[in-house]
């Protein structure tokens, strides 16, 4: 209520961009403060029956996790625990600092209830997120995942570079050992060149290039939303023959004539939708992967979460874990909470069938 009645309708006065900065800022003061960390885990924090899971040697204290994109630097990993998130998918994160795309680089479309994003990657790069990693320790308990894509500028003019560039963040966080576990961003819509690594050669060589450094991670691959079924399960069967764990699903949606206003988005393409018309399409991917692979794969539901009910929808169609954002800018950081007690609820009561 505090949010949906007083907070949102002032953020939404102020440009995108401006508040998403804001609420990283304030967030990673209150992250310094434990009797910040109290008051918000007052408000918003999770105290129902244990929920946690864990999954591929990872230990998720809630299965709820903020998606890669809102906290590229990894400055928040000491306070979202207090709002309930069980863990959080840093980055994505470049080799090189990215300045990211010319502006506007977020565009809300309220009635839409989703997300122009045209960020470009905007971030400081991975040595720097390293360094932060080390110096802040997340909280004990709270999981950090990693999201790792492509330098976004034009010094990366082939295949190769970019794949070596990939490579490089990869090589700097197992070294580091930092993060959790990973996760090989191939399906960034807003990257100088598209979706470089979303083609079964590239993928492979992808997967190639991956498997010359050693990793005790979790690696997972994040797909993207618009490939017709048999197109996914074409990379899906690349990434079966791998030994990586498995998907998440999945990126932006680029098509603007799949929003409920399309006369809202703008003329010409400028990033992918997050939110609503992300949600149909993960759903359909995840459950056709959970059908055709059984439990192979590891699968992160992630689009257009916008309610309890919304992150059972993938839980039942086969995610293990849910991610979001845009359903946070939009409902407000009480909606971790209920998605975390409508989980005990359904889970529970399956539990006692
Ligand atoms: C502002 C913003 C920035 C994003 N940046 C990234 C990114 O850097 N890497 C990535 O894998 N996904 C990125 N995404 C996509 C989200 O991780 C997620 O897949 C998508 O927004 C659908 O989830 P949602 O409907 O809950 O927002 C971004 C999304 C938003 C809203």
């Amino acid at each position: 209520m505090l949010y949906t009645r007083v907070l949102k309708p002032l953020f939404f006065l102020f440009d995108p961009e401006l508040v998403h900065e804001w609420m990283v800022f304030w967030g990673e003061m209150f992250g310094y403060s434990s009797l910040a960390r109290a008051v918000l885990a007052r408000v918003w924090g999770y105290r129902g029956p244990d929920i946690s899971k864990v999954v591929d040697g990872v230990r998720y204290e809630r299965p709820v996790l903020l998606s890669a994109g809102f906290d590229y630097n990894g400055r928040l990993t000491q306070v979202l625990s207090s709002i309930a998130f069980g863990g959080e998918e840093v980055g994505s994160v470049t080799a090189l600092p990215c300045g990211g795309n010319v502006k506007p680089r977020l565009t809300r479309l309220p009635r839409n209830k989703s997300i122009v994003v045209f960020k470009g990657l905007r971030n400081r790069g991975v040595d720097a997120l390293i360094r932060l990693l080390y110096l802040k320790k997340p909280v004990p308990g709270f999981v950090v995942g990693i999201s790792i894509a492509q330098t976004n500028n034009s010094s990366i003019t082939n295949e190769e570079e970019a794949l070596q560039d990939y490579l490089t963040s990869f090589k700097a966080l197992n070294e580091a050992g930092a993060g959790d576990y990973y996760t090989i961003n191939i399906s960034c819509p807003n990257a100088y060149g598209g979706e470089t690594f979303a083609t079964p050669r590239l993928l492979q060589k992808m997967i190639d290039g991956l498997q010359t450094i050693p990793t005790k991670k979790p690696v997972y691959f994040k797909m993207p939303i618009n490939l017709k079924w048999p197109e996914c399960n074409t990379l899906l069967q690349i990434i079966d023959k791998s030994p990586y764990q498995g998907v998440v699903i999945g990126n932006l949606n680029k098509k603007y004539e799949m929003l409920d206003y399309p006369e809202d988005a703008p003329k010409e393409f400028r990033g992918g939708l997050s939110g609503k018309p992300c949600f149909e399409l993960s759903n359909e991917l995840i459950r056709k992967t959970r059908e055709a692979y059984g439990s192979r794969f590891t699968i992160i539901g992630v689009g257009g979460i916008f309610s309890g009910e919304d992150a059972l929808a993938k839980f039942h169609a086969g995610a293990d874990l849910v991610q979001l954002i845009t359903g946070m800018i939009f409902e407000g950081p009480g909606l971790i909470k209920e998605i975390c007690h409508t989980y005990a609820v359904e889970f529970a009561h399956s539990a006692a069938i």
